[in-house]
């Protein structure tokens, strides 16, 4: 048998098997200071010691070498708005204001197919050239949102969630739905998208404001015709909009409770934000598996709020991180771990470098019920993976000079990085971006 389908990449290799807060440190990860990664036909084949794997290739085999880089799992961002791309640094205001003055004018180009597909390929340009190789993603209201960015990451062969944003009151005309027109399109883009190739299907209500009762109503309708699609949302990100939201729904306990009434909880329902939850809500999330996207570039951005990872973490809800654009302010998950780092710092807690780099690979997989096929380099797994540069900067570089651990070189990484540090992305074994 030839060996045409075998790729091999030789670098330092780290992965993550488990939650390094969740039992023995050493033993949730894998770290190889000189490693293989062996791939076969775009799955993991084995991950070790070139020392030992080495021995075992044809002698004939070629090895693509990065010396002085670090190779791991591509990244997973929770929680991203792609027509947003464009509106990163809109200046000046928190949320409610932020979308109104700046959000929804510019969401409203997206009903051109032409705008949709320019933009999708600059973000999913964008997200590679960050080492970002799987995303859930809202688009807009509009269909033509949806079949353009689907079409697009079908065509990198990238893993992508998205689904339309339902939203019938509460935000400009042109932006609205209604809740029959919002099912029966929902309907049919799950029909058309949901498992196609490495593409799955989220139900979008935007949040709460935007959704009315019967709206929500639908949606929940949607979630039980459909059990194995994903629900995304924001949730408890501003405290004017929980005021607000207890104000349109008064027979509900809070927040939360919306979403809980009307069904959309549960193991595949994935919340943004979660800043100012109570100790109940923290509970009902954990009994339900409902899942935190955590985006700390964003919650600084607009002064939301310091999420509070340790009270997530003790109430064991799944967190991942997410980038946000264009509230969040880059799209680099070594950015977006430098700032959950500072907000957890402002609360008096640490984020640790395996803890962020974790949550940033395998984290975000289980948080999007992903980590059977993505997040690490376990055998079988969709080899999506990166290779980062310890030295992509004069200052990292010399930075790096004195880092002899590897939990330094993490922490170094993360705090000087950005999307410098990203040398290569790989998208099933392929090259999707060479810096
Ligand atoms: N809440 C409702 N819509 C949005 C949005 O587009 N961005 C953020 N950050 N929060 C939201
Ligand atoms: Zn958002």
């Amino acid at each position: 048998m030839g060996n045409n389908n075998l790729k091999v990449f030789r670098a330092e290799i780290l992965h993550f098997l488990d939650d390094p807060a969740a039992q023995e440190e050493n033993k949730s990860y894998q770290y190889f200071p000189d490693g293989i990664l062996i791939v076969k036909n775009g799955h993991v084949e084995t991950v070790g010691h070139f020392k030992e794997l080495g021995q075992t290739l044809p002698a004939d085999q070629k090895v693509v070498h990065y010396p002085d880089s670090l190779i791991l799992p591509g990244f997973v961002d929770c929680h991203v708005h792609y027509p947003q791309t464009e509106m990163v640094a809109a200046y000046g205001e928190q949320l409610l204001e932020w979308l109104e003055n700046y959000t929804f004018p510019t969401e409203r180009k997206f009903s051109d197919p032409d705008k949709a597909a320019g933009i999708a390929e600059i973000f999913l340009d964008e997200l590679l050239r960050n080492g970002t190789t799987t995303a859930l993603t809202i688009p807009t209201v509009h269909t033509e949102s949806v079949n353009a960015f689907f079409k697009a990451a079908e065509a990198r062969r990238m893993r992508m969630i998205c689904g339309k944003v339902l939203m019938d009151r509460n935000a400009p005309d042109y932006l609205l739905d209604t809740p029959e027109s919002g099912y029966q399109e929902s309907k049919q883009l799950i029909e058309q998208w949901h498992g196609k190739g490495r593409l799955r299907y989220a139900l979008t209500p935007r949040f709460a404001p935007t959704s009315s009762n019967e709206q929500l109503a639908k949606a929940g309708q949607l979630l039980r015709e459909h059990p194995d699609i994903y629900m995304h949302t924001h949730l408890a990100e501003n405290l004017a909009e929980i005021k607000w939201v207890e104000k349109l729904f008064p027979q509900c306990s809070g927040y939360l409770d919306v979403y809980n009434h009307f069904g959309l909880l549960g193991k595949r329902s994935i919340f943004a934000h979660c800043i100012h939850l109570n100790n109940e809500e923290f509970e009902l999330l954990h009994k339900t598996e409902s899942k935190i996207a955590f985006c700390p570039t964003s919650n600084l951005f607009l002064g939301s709020g310091l999420f509070n990872l340790s009270r997530a973490e003790a109430q064991k809800v799944t967190v991942g991180l997410a980038t946000d654009i264009g509230a969040g302010t880059s799209f680099s998950l070594l950015q977006t771990i430098h700032e959950a780092y500072k907000i957890q710092q402002l609360r008096g807690d640490q984020l640790s470098p395996l803890k962020s780099f974790y949550l940033a690979t395998l984290g975000g997989a289980r948080t999007l019920d992903l980590d059977s096929k993505i997040g690490n380099f376990e055998q079988g797994k969709e080899a999506d993976f990166i290779v980062l540069d310890y030295k992509s900067t004069p200052l990292s570089a010399l930075r790096s000079q004195s880092c002899t651990q590897l939990i330094d070189k993490l922490f170094a990484l993360a705090i000087l990085g950005d999307d410098r540090a990203i040398k290569a992305t790989y998208v099933l074994g392929e090259s999707a971006y060479l810096r």
